[in-house]
């Protein structure tokens, strides 16, 4: 197996293939004073099985051209197969046509990664990941809440309550109560399909005077978390953090969480920020070499 770490992914690319002590090819890019993207792989890659590693956060629609264009470089280079672990896979909340009309974006992605030569695509806490087991490409979906409790464990949040966001999403606080032991729940939240706000459904929970974590999979503006931290607030929550696998903290959406009341946000490097905290490489690492790459 050879490590290729994209553009959006260098460092991410660096320690999974240091955990697999594997090569990498270095890949040179560079953006045209147009905006078009440049792709060269300083290296060869001919009949290896080549781990692509590029996350899809925003500039969302740059970095999945540089993916693509990497994948299907790979396949012209004549790769024995190529997997794409994408940390952040961008598209996957638009999983149906919501309204008559809409475009079925997950789908044109995992279109356009299949047509470009990927035989395999690696990704974490997607956002559904039911839907992607629709598709011909084999695609596996891993968990990083676990890892993230283990911080929180680590830094003595051992009991505290875990709070998952949405019904679909009751699994999640459930994973991190098997590490931190604190009792867990959920709210449910239902976001209006044409102005996008969340609305968080008031509900009693047992938090008074209790450490309480948040997770969601996104924290993309801030407003989803930010109500469900005031709704445990009211109740007398004592310290209030905001966990998420992936940081998208669009504009000032950190502060604004801070200044709701969150004493922290805690996130992985699916997508690189200041509150990535919490490595998946190990994850990763751990995932491609429990099954064949072709
Ligand atoms: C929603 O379906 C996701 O699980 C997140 O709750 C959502 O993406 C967060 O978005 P925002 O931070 O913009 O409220």
């Amino acid at each position: 197996m050879i490590v290729v770490p994209g553009p959006a992914s260098q460092e991410l690319g660096r320690k999974i293939a240091d955990l697999l002590k594997i090569k990498i090819v270095p890949v040179e890019f560079k953006r045209f004073p147009d905006g078009e993207s440049y792709i060269r792989f300083n290296g060869d890659v001919e009949n290896e099985d080549i781990i692509v590693v590029q996350t899809t956060s925003p500039p969302q629609n740059e970095n999945l051209i540089q993916l693509f264009l990497m994948a299907n470089n790979a396949k012209d280079l004549k790769a024995r197969s190529i997997t794409t672990v994408i940390p952040y896979f961008a598209y996957t909340r638009q999983d149906k046509r919501f309204r008559h009309g809409e475009a079925f974006s997950v789908k044109t992605m995992v279109t356009l990664l299949e047509a470009c030569g990927v035989t395999r695509i690696i990704t974490v806490n997607a956002h559904n990941p039911k839907i992607l087991e629709a598709f011909k490409v084999r695609i596996k979906d891993l968990s990083a809440i676990g890892l993230l409790a283990e911080h929180f464990k680590k830094q003595g949040f051992d009991r505290a309550f875990s709070l998952s966001l949405g019904k679909k999403a009751q699994g999640v606080a459930a994973e991190a109560n098997e590490v931190l032991n604190g009792g867990y729940g959920y709210v449910e939240t239902r976001r209006d399909r044409l102005t996008g706000k969340v609305n968080v459904k008031k509900k009693a929970l047992p938090v008074a005077n209790r450490d309480v974590i948040i997770f969601d999979d996104i924290i993309s503006s801030g407003g989803t978390m930010i109500k469900a931290i005031k709704l445990v607030r009211e109740q007398g929550a004592q310290r209030i953090y905001a966990a998420c696998v992936h940081s998208l903290l669009i504009k000032d959406a950190k502060d604004k969480i801070t200044e709701s009341g969150a004493d922290g946000i805690v996130s992985t490097d699916c997508v690189p920020s200041s509150v990535s905290l919490v490595s998946v490489a190990p994850l990763i690492a751990k995932a491609l070499t429990e099954e064949e790459p072709k």
